[in-house]
């Protein structure tokens, strides 16, 4: 069994975590990861009301007497986002450990840090992981570009990040993206960090609520990077809207007749399916 200050610190056999993951971490989920001695995160917003997130934390409750956590992700969204709320019903369902992500968790700190709960950061640069530090968090994890979700503007993977944060915070640091298993936890202890961080693996998990046919993808596929004119950098899986991008789109639409009046959805729609060609358009 390996012992880090990470296990030490939140009571897990483990020092492996499972970041929150959007659809993905729900409550049947985290609770395997829990079970299996590591540590899971429910994703705050995978749930649409506040009070399906409380209702969420219990049913995760009744599956497992494990820690676990909730990912709170504060991303900028066409729809406004009720954090607070959000916020609000972590410390009252009795949450005592939250992951951030997106943004700094500054505003929210004095709300966990008086209700006890205990914040671990991620983030994709050193410089905000000093912030995290500064402002309270009890670890951070390093996000390395090779990260699934939103791996950074900064291009700069885990085998260099890592260990300049490790040198640079006196905090618990876990290594996050890329890694996959036991021998990518073994280097990352060996740079220092204190456990790693995983999405991808763990969605390729029998445990995880993805399609069968999706998980046979991991092997055959590369990821690919998106939405990078916008700031706001994505790696998903390589997939058929990707690749065909706008003009697959297009031709749907003129098939179908498929009328769209609301143009804040076609916005939404262009920029999924348009991704880095949305500019052609407008
Ligand atoms: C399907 C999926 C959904 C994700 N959703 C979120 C999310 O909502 N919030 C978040 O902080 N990170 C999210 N992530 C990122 C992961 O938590 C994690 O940082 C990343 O997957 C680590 O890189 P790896 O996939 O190489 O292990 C997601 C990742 C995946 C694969």
């Amino acid at each position: 069994m390996i012992e880090t200050r990470l296990t030490r610190m939140l009571g897990i056999q483990h020092p492996i975590i499972s970041s929150g993951m959007m659809r993905v971490s729900t409550a049947e989920f985290v609770a395997s990861v829990a079970n299996s001695g590591a540590l899971g995160f429910l994703t705050a917003l995978t749930l649409p009301t506040p009070e399906e997130l409380t209702k969420e934390i219990e049913r995760t409750r009744d599956m497992t007497d494990k820690p676990f956590g909730v990912n709170l992700t504060i991303l900028p969204s066409l729809k406004p986002v009720p954090y607070p709320e959000y916020a609000a019903a972590i410390i009252d369902s009795g949450i005592k450990l939250v992951e951030t992500a997106g943004r700094s968790p500054e505003p929210f700190m004095p709300h966990f840090e008086k209700a006890g709960v205990q914040v671990i950061h991620k983030c994709t640069s050193v410089k905000h992981a000093l912030k995290a530090q500064a402002v309270g968090c009890v670890a951070v994890e390093i996000d390395g570009f090779e990260a699934a979700g939103h791996p950074g503007e900064d291009d700069i993977p885990s085998l260099v990040l890592l260990p300049r944060a490790v040198d640079a915070l006196d905090i618990p640091v876990i290594a996050c993206g890329g890694f996959s298993d036991a021998r990518g936890l073994v280097a990352a202890l060996a740079m220092g960090a204190d456990g790693v961080s995983m999405g991808t693996r763990f969605m390729a998990t029998v445990e995880a609520p993805v399609h069968d046919n999706l998980k046979q993808e991991f092997g055959n596929r590369i990821s690919v990077l998106s939405m990078g004119n916008f700031t706001w950098l994505i790696r998903t899986l390589g997939n058929m809207y990707k690749d065909q991008g706008c003009e697959w789109f297009m031709s749907e639409m003129c098939e179908n007749s498929t009328p769209i009046i609301d143009t804040t959805k076609l916005t939404f729609f262009l920029l999924i399916f348009c991704q880095n060609r949305f500019y052609l358009f407008f």
